[in-house]
């Protein structure tokens, strides 16, 4: 029975290949090496002579003014942000998500050596057996900056430092913070890395009269350790939104915003027009307002209310970026206000009444919507914006 035969040889061979495909499929995908910055953590550092430890605190031994006011910062709370636990925590959140936050392999758990398939979902990890949990924490802390190949970088370059010390100008410049405060990609259909801090900063006025650093570390002189003599030093409170982490918490702000209201009278007619208006204008960032994260936004709020407390005209206004995440990550629109650039907002009323009003103007500056704040459980301690504006009008409509 030739046909039967034929079956009894053919099917061996048949599965075979079959199976012999899927194992190839399965044991020879491809591993894509990592290439971008923040794809990749900056690879383990030694501790440079004369030191005992990486850690901020020990740093801060000796640099006490240095290490109060960067534990003032937001780069201090980088890993422990609440928000950023809250996120690291979902599956959608890819391994890359810590390298700008704990940007040292000393602080990672794991080493990602690659990616399977380029899948960003699927990276190559070993246990680093030099993880330092306590050194995680800290998030940017100041071997982050400072600590590349065995030595502490600085800016000085003549010191009677302790330890193991080189001169490096360019590498402490705004070329160090725009590797982590610019970053463009599309990581995932739904999920986008978008924050421009350091082209905006390239596009604007600012460039080539002051940077990242001279802005961000305000120059001072004093002794950068006790008893060393005082020199040219600079303020680490890295201060920024001066949105705090935690409530009560302290935490240094700039003002990069002005705000230009106009007069009301004391009294007016009824039937007369009261029109009152408020012009922002971003005066003293090196940047666009907000800058950075798409989810902050400027929150402009102008209302007009009679003696009982009853809103009789209001008027919501919003600067800040506009996403639509699902199915795919589209920004909507973008009124972000540029260095230099001013916005006015008007409430407009006409009275039609004797009666005593009150005009309440509020400008807030905000780090995240409260729909957000919910949805990632943030609780009550987590302060979703501070107030940069705040008057009131009493007059009387005659
Ligand atoms: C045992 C004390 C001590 C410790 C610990 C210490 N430093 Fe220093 N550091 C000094 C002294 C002293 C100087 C020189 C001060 C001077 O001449 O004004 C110095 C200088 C520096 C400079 C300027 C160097 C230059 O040439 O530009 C930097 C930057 C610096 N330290 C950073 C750090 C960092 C980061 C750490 C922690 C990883 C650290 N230091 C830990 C004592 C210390
Ligand atoms: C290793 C990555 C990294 C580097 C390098 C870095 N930053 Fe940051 N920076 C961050 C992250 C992440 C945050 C936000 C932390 C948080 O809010 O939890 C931040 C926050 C800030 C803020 C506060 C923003 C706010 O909303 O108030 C300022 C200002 C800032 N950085 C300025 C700088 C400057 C200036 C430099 C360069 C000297 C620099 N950064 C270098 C990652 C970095
Ligand atoms: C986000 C990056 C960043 C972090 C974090 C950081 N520094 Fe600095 N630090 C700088 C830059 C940039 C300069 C140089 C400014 C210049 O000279 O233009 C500097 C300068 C210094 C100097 C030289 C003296 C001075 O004040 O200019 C010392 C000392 C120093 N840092 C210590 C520390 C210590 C201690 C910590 C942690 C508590 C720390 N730094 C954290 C970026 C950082
Ligand atoms: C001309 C001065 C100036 C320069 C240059 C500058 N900044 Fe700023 N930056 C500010 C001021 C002022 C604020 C505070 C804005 C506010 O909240 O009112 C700010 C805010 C920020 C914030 C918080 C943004 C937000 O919307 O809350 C970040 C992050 C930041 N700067 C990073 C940087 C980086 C990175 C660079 C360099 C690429 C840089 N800045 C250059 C002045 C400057
Ligand atoms: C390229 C560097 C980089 C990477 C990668 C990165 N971040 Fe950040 N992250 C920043 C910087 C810079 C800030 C400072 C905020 C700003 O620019 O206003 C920040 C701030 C934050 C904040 C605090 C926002 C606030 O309002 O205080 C959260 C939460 C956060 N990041 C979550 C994430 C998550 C989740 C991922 C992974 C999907 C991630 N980050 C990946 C650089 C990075």
């Amino acid at each position: 029975m030739p046909k039967k035969r034929f079956l009894y040889i053919a099917l061996p061979v048949f599965v075979g290949i079959i199976t012999w495909q899927v194992w190839q499929i399965a044991t020879e995908k491809e591993v894509k090496p990592l290439t971008k910055t923040w794809e990749k953590a900056v690879p383990h550092q030694q501790i440079p002579k004369g030191l005992a430890s990486l850690s901020a605190a020990q740093c801060g031994a000796c640099h006490q003014q240095h290490y109060k006011e960067w534990q003032h910062s937001t780069h201090a709370h980088a890993w422990t942000d609440l928000q950023f636990q809250a996120e690291l925590k979902k599956e959608s959140s890819p391994y890359l998500c810590i390298n700008c936050h704990i940007p040292l392999q000393n602080q990672q758990e794991f080493i990602v050596t690659g990616l399977v398939e380029g899948d960003i979902y699927q990276p190559i990890k070993t246990k680093n057996p030099h993880f330092d949990r306590d050194l995680q924490q800290e998030g940017i802390n100041c071997a982050s900056c400072h600590v590349r190949d065995n030595v502490v970088i600085g800016t000085i370059g003549s010191t009677k430092a302790p330890h193991a010390t080189k001169k490096d100008p360019v590498f402490l410049s705004e070329k160090l913070c725009i590797s982590c405060h610019n970053a463009n990609a599309v990581v995932t259909p739904t999920l986008v890395c978008t924050f421009e801090t350091g082209d905006e900063w390239k596009a604007g006025p600012y460039y080539g009269q002051k940077t990242c650093v001279s802005c961000h570390l305000e120059p001072i002189e004093r002794e950068i350790v006790k008893g060393f003599g005082k020199r040219l030093s600079h303020l680490h409170y890295f201060a920024g939104s001066g949105i705090p982490k935690r409530k009560g918490a302290k935490t240094k702000g700039l003002n990069g915003m002005t705000f230009a209201p106009s007069k009301l009278q004391k009294t007016y007619k009824t039937g007369q027009e009261i029109a009152y208006q408020i012009t922002l204008k971003n005066e003293y960032a090196g940047h666009r307002l907000p800058s950075g994260d798409p989810e902050r936004f400027y929150g402009i709020s102008l209302v007009l209310m009679d003696e009982q407390g009853k809103i009789v005209a209001q008027k919501n206004d919003r600067i800040g970026e506009k996403w639509e995440w699902w199915p795919t990550a589209k920004k909507l629109s973008d009124n972000n206000l540029n260095p230099k650039e001013a916005r006015t907002f008007e409430l407009k009323y006409t009275p039609t009444q004797k009666q005593k009003l009150t005009l309440h103007a509020q400008v807030t500056k905000n780090r995240l919507d409260k729909k957000s704040a919910d949805y990632n459980k943030l609780g009550d301690e987590y302060p979703l914006f501070i107030t940069v504006f705040d008057e009131k009008h009493n007059f009387e409509v005659k």
